[in-house]
């Protein structure tokens, strides 16, 4: 195929990645979707390519080139091995935990007074001890191991974030020697009786890489959508006493999941790399190049989405692509709904007259972290 790299289709463009790497980036909401499952791309450098463009700094985000002589590991391998763990009867027992720990520490928020930051003192704690326990992290680990998460996908400083992926990986390398000896109904001890049975498919290495991988993937995204759900909330005119109703309260989880971050959306969309030469639109794609899907700009395409720049919570038809599509459909999805609808359901019947705290223009942007949102989000109640 003839190359032509200054063909520039509106759809998709020539742009940088998160780590400053040349990268195709695809905005429209059908080719994003076709894409997601278009087999002559796939999520590994092509073995070929000499010096693969960088999707960031953080070693936890990169997926390795593989070996030309490995075969590529089926796309169902991580669904495959977390399918127990995140089953829809494991889902709906760990929903009246999720509502009492939401409901505690809006709690300890009312009883403490305002302000309150909703990141450090509502998102964090939530997602943090949900995951946690999921995966069988002990309660006086928690703290250390949430600072290695958070550092772990830190974009800025590839020095921070890769002491922290690996001090994570060795905690989780330690705390797997561990449910060896004491296996428990936790996600880690689910791993390793996967690797049991699959062992060509699943190494130690794997099961380590998919626990630190699951401890940041249950929070950060979370956090953010739970920051990103309150700011959204609060600035918008709606009903908030209507929230208490499930289905309201569905639509309003869906149109939070849509729509982009109104201070910080995502920094960068999904990364994949060409293993064939791609003509989409205008643009050749080259095999190994890097393309980004940008599903914040596809949650945004207003052929598929009436007023798709506006926040409508009332919207019925919502096929949003927020937690991707096709082969890897974000495992994590009930859970993260379980989390986010627990916090919405709840705040306004414990807070109804909840408000930003001070003016919107002094929130300051997440721009260290892929999934975006803020640096925190300040809120008061009450008369003051
Ligand atoms: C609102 C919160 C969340 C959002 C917006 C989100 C978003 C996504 C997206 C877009 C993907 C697809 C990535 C791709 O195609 O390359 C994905 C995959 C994934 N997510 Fe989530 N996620 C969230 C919460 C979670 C949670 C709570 C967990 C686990 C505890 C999780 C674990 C995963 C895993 C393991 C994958 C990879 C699946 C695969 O490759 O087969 N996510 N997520």
């Amino acid at each position: 195929m003839e190359l032509k790299f200054e063909a520039v289709h509106t759809v998709v463009r020539r742009g940088t990645s998160p780590a400053g790497d040349p990268a195709w980036i695809v905005s429209d909401y059908r080719t994003v979707k076709k894409l997601l499952t278009d087999e002559r791309i796939n999520r590994f450098p092509h073995p070929d390519t000499a010096d693969p463009a960088r999707f960031t700094t953080a070693e936890i985000l990169q997926f390795r080139q593989l070996d030309p002589d490995t075969p590529p590991p089926p796309d169902d391998l991580i669904r495959r091995m977390v399918a127990t763990s995140f089953s829809a009867r494991r889902m709906r027992a760990l929903q009246p935990e999720v509502q009492a720990i939401t409901g505690e520490l809006i709690g300890t928020m009312r009883t403490a007074g305002p302000p309150a930051d909703i990141r450090t003192d509502l998102a964090e704690p939530l997602s943090s001890h949900v995951i946690s326990e999921l995966l069988g992290i002990p309660a006086e680990d928690r703290e250390k191991v949430r600072e290695w998460s958070d550092a772990s996908v830190d974009l800025a400083d590839p020095a921070v974030s890769g002491r922290a992926d690996q001090a994570l990986k060795e905690y989780m390398n330690r705390l797997i020697e561990d449910k060896l000896e004491h296996p428990a109904e936790d996600i880690l001890t689910d791993l390793l009786r996967f690797q049991e049975l699959e062992p060509q498919l699943c190494s130690r290495d794997l099961v380590i890489g998919m626990a630190a991988g699951l401890r940041f993937a249950g929070q950060i995204n979370t956090v953010t959508l739970i920051d990103r759900g309150m700011y959204l909330l609060l600035t918008n005119p709606i009903d908030r006493a209507a929230l208490a109703d499930p289905k309201v309260l569905d639509h309003v989880v869906e149109e939070i999941l849509r729509h982009p971050h109104p201070v910080q959306r995502r920094i960068a969309g999904v990364p994949r790399y060409a293993h064939a030469d791609i003509e989409v639109g205008d643009a050749y794609i080259r095999k190994g190049d890097l393309v980004i899907l940008d599903l914040d700009d596809a949650n945004e395409d207003r052929e598929i989405f009436d007023d798709a720049e506006s926040f409508c919570p009332a919207r019925r038809e919502n096929p949003h692509l927020s937690f991707g599509y096709g082969p890897h459909y974000c495992v994590g999805a009930a859970l993260a709904r379980l989390e986010l609808k627990a916090v919405f359901g709840s705040i306004f019947g414990a807070l109804p007259d909840l408000r930003i705290d001070g003016d919107l223009e002094s929130l300051r942007p997440r721009q260290h972290q892929l999934s975006g949102g803020l640096m925190e989000l300040p809120v008061t109640w009450g008369r003051n």
